[in-house]
Formats: C-alpha cells, sequence, structure tokens
C-alpha cells in the first residue's frame, strides 16, 4: 500500500458551517480509501489567524479521521506572509504558536513507495521570521537524506501561476526571491513534484522537468483566471511507481460552492465577516 488521500482548502469553522457537509463526505470517503496517510494541504480555517476556537475546531475535525493525518498551514489557519492577501492577518509569532498548540508541526518528511514527500509551511517563505531559516535548514537536510527516492514537496502555494520568472509578488504564489531561491534548491536536488493547494484548482503539468500538480478544495471554486480548472473534490496518489498515480478520491460529489455567491456578491468583504451559520456536529 503506497496511497496518500490528498484534501485541501477545508475552510472549516464552529460559526461558519458552510463547508462541513463537504468535509464529512470527504472524510468518509478517505477513511475508505485503504490509504496509508491522509494530507491536508492547507486551509483548515476560515478566520485561523485570529481565532483559537477555529484552530481548536479543525484540530478536533482532523483527530476524527480513521487514517494518521498529516496537516500543513495556509494563509487562513498562520497568516499570510508579505504582501499578503489581507493586510490584517500576516503570519508572526502568535498565529505559530496557535498552530503549534493544535498540531504540533507545521512540517513532515514521510517515506512511501518509491518516493519521498516532504511538507512544508508555505507561509513562512519571504515572511523573515526566524522559523523560515529554521525551515530552510531542515529542508535542506531532508533532501540531502532522500537517498535514491524520488522526492515530491507539498505546501499549501503553488511556486507560481505560469511562469518561475513572474511578478511582482501577490498572494496567489510564492513571492519571487523566496521562490528562486526554492527552486534552485529544488533543482539541485532533482525533486520530481511539487504538490499545492490554495487556488481551488485543478492543473497538472510539467514545467522545466518539474511536475507542479495543484489540488482541488473541499470548500468551495476558485477562481478560473488562474489557469487551472476551478474544483470541489479530492485525490488519492499512488507512489509505488517512478510516476506518481494521481486519481479522484471515489466519493459522491461535493456540493460547487461559489464563494461570490456565498458573500452574496459583494455584500461581505471575508466569510468571516457573515452572520454566524454555526455547522451541525453530531
Ligand atoms: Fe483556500
Ligand atoms: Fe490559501
Amino acid at each position: 500500500m503506497s496511497k496518500i488521500v490528498f484534501l485541501s482548502d477545508l475552510h472549516l469553522s464552529p460559526t461558519h458551517g458552510f463547508f462541513w457537509p463537504n468535509f464529512l463526505t470527504a472524510r468518509a470517503a478517505a477513511d475508505a480509501a485503504g490509504a496509508e496517510a491522509v494530507v491536508v494541504c492547507g486551509d483548515l480555517c476560515i478566520n485561523g489567524p485570529d481565532s483559537d476556537d477555529e484552530m481548536t475546531f479543525a484540530a478536533r475535525a482532523l483527530a476524527s479521521f480513521a487514517t494518521p493525518v498529516l496537516a500543513l498551514p495556509g494563509n487562513h489557519d498562520v497568516g499570510d506572509e508579505p504582501p499578503g492577501q489581507d493586510p490584517e492577518q500576516i503570519i508572526d509569532g502568535p498565529r505559530l504558536a496557535r498552530w503549534d498548540a493544535a498540531f504540533g508541526a507545521d512540517r513532515f518528511v514521510r517515506d512511501i513507495g518509491a518516493w519521498r514527500l516532504i511538507g512544508v509551511n508555505a507561509q513562512l517563505f519571504g515572511s523573515g521570521l526566524v522559523r523560515e531559516w529554521e525551515q530552510d535548514d531542515w529542508l535542506a537536510s531532508c533532501l540531502a537524506g532522500a537517498a535514491d527516492r524520488r522526492i515530491a514537496l507539498v505546501l499549501h502555494k503553488p511556486l507560481f501561476i505560469e511562469t518561475a520568472d513572474e511578478g511582482p509578488a501577490n498572494a496567489s504564489s510564492l513571492t519571487p526571491a523566496p521562490r528562486a531561491k526554492l527552486l534552485a534548491l529544488l533543482q539541485a536536488h532533482g525533486v520530481a513534484m511539487v504538490i499545492s493547494g490554495h487556488l481551488h484548482a485543478r492543473r497538472d503539468r510539467v514545467v522545466a522537468g518539474l511536475r507542479h500538480l495543484w489540488l482541488p478544495a473541499i470548500a468551495f471554486l476558485g477562481s478560473a483566471s488562474h489557469g487551472g480548472v476551478p474544483g470541489v473534490d479530492a485525490v488519492v496518489m499512488d507512489f509505488s511507481g517512478s510516476e506518481v498515480v494521481v486519481e479522484p478520491l471515489p466519493m459522491p460529489r461535493l456540493e460547487q460552492h461559489d464563494l461570490a455567491a456565498l458573500k452574496q456578491h459583494g455584500r461581505y468583504k471575508f466569510l468571516r465577516d457573515m452572520p454566524p451559520c454555526p455547522p451541525e456536529v453530531t
């Protein structure tokens, strides 16, 4: 068994339960998939950067899986690296501490089949925090220790949208300077694949010898303006061979939520601003 289920962008909350039914469907499917682990690729919360309750709620939700879960943070969990989507929610020490208290770690390394999977905290790249340098060192040692395994990097944000040299800095992908540094490191170690969430869209393509796989979301459809195909779904990947086989996670069709419609076409700027509508948690 060399399979891992990948879920991304759950956007759970004890006060705003829009996406809870999709989560329950995906959890049941993940439990039934016969996978070695479930990776959750960031954005577990809606307002994680400012809510202890939301982080606790997400941690409890992930603890309810039958399969071991490896969770990575996204911008809606620990905040964004500058310049960020929301200047009020930039990653900092207290926000990382909130994540640590709920999940223990914001990175992982796991060997499976022919592969080494290395999960990192995407929000640290360009943050200037001490933990960014600690993570850089840790990543370099994980890459160096992969021996003859193929390597996949897993993180919340894609490295870039269309091209490795694009700019200026924005909240859709890693920002240009840390991206260039990371790409050079990945190339030096022959990394074969990068798996990311964040854009709520599917895309699977090879750029300069590196396969970039974008994951669909559990919560709502992304924008079509980013080149991928907006998607609400999940996948299961088989790491037994030299190429990763990606299949849809077998499950009933999830509700294909449209974010603009949910926010009543501009009436609310953020989901967290909306009137409470708690999930039905049994
Ligand atoms: Fe998201
Ligand atoms: Fe995100």
